[in-house]
């Protein structure tokens, strides 16, 4: 994936001339949808609730400057992700793509174990994020009549596992909200798309295995229960976001896409 330099002296890619606002961008999936889609031509804006870690991640892919912007937000406060959308639109002129990434993850806990807060913040991040982060880009992708919104669900909502309820529920959700806002947008030609990762080597990864005692044999139990024999990593799902972001998925909307190594089959 080797970005070229168009003769005009732009830059060149599957992503060129977009702009990207990508959140939960400082670790893991997001941070590797970043630093691929700005190889890819985009400009992305690196929205996160860590300041800090959103403006680490754009230096690094972007040691230059100019491609990246570090955008410090919860998902899940409406106010912050319509600033966040605004300053892109100042910054980069507009907003084509949003990938609603961030997620709250919770760990094996009986259900009446839950305090109510985590249940919230479980509820609040993953889904309320992925709600708030539409609505504040809809109405200028609407006036454009183009844009695309991917968000990300989880192999737990298609396959739920015990102790993460709350979880799975709530990456449920994204799935059923994912389809119905492709169905309103469609009209507008904007596509809304989700993608369900398996277990992806993150620093999310710990507490979704289980035996946190014992974290390298629950992952070498996890992993002899993946088909392709390793865990995701950050740059599977990241190639996925690019393949639904791309004009290569011009026609896909309402869509799932699985990435788990055959896991959920
Ligand atoms: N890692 C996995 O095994 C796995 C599997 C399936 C789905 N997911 C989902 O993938 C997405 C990305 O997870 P990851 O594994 O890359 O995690 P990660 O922990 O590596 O990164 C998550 C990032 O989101 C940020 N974040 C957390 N809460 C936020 C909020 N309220 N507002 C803005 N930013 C916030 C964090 O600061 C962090 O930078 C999440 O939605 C997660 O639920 C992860």
């Amino acid at each position: 994936m080797k970005t070229e330099i168009a003769r005009d002296g732009e830059t060149a890619g599957r992503l060129a001339g977009k702009v990207a606002v990508i959140t939960g961008a400082a670790s893991g999936m997001g941070r590797a949808a970043s630093a691929l889609f700005v190889r890819e031509g985009a400009r992305v804006v690196l929205v996160d609730i860590s300041a800090e870690g959103a403006e680490r991640a754009a230096k690094e892919i972007d040691p230059q400057g100019g491609k990246t912007l570090a955008f410090a937000a919860d998902v899940a406060d409406s106010a912050r992700m319509h600033a966040a959308v605004e300053r892109s639109i100042e910054h980069f002129g507009a907003v084509d793509i949003l990938f609603n990434n961030a997620g709250y993850p919770m760990e094996f806990t009986a259900i009446e174990d839950v305090d109510e807060r985590l249940y919230q913040r479980v509820m609040d991040v993953n889904v309320k994020g992925v709600f708030v982060g539409s609505q504040a880009v809809v109405r200028h992708m609407k006036e454009r009549r183009a844009g695309c919104i991917i968000n990300t669900s989880s192999v737990a909502a298609l396959r739920p596992r015990p102790g993460l309820t709350a979880y799975c529920a709530a990456k449920s959700a994204v799935i059923t909200m994912t389809k119905a806002l492709a169905l309103e947008l469609a009209p507008h030609q904007v596509r809304v798309n989700c993608i369900a990762p398996g277990a992806t080597d993150t620093p999310m990864l710990p507490g979704f295995i289980g035996l946190k005692n014992d974290f390298e044999k629950g992952r070498a139990m996890y992993i002899g229960s993946i088909p392709l024999g390793r865990l995701a990593t950050p740059q599977d799902i990241a190639a996925g976001a690019l393949y639904l972001a791309s004009d290569d998925a011009a026609f896909v909307t309402g869509e799932v896409l699985t990435i788990d190594g055959g896991r959920g089959v």
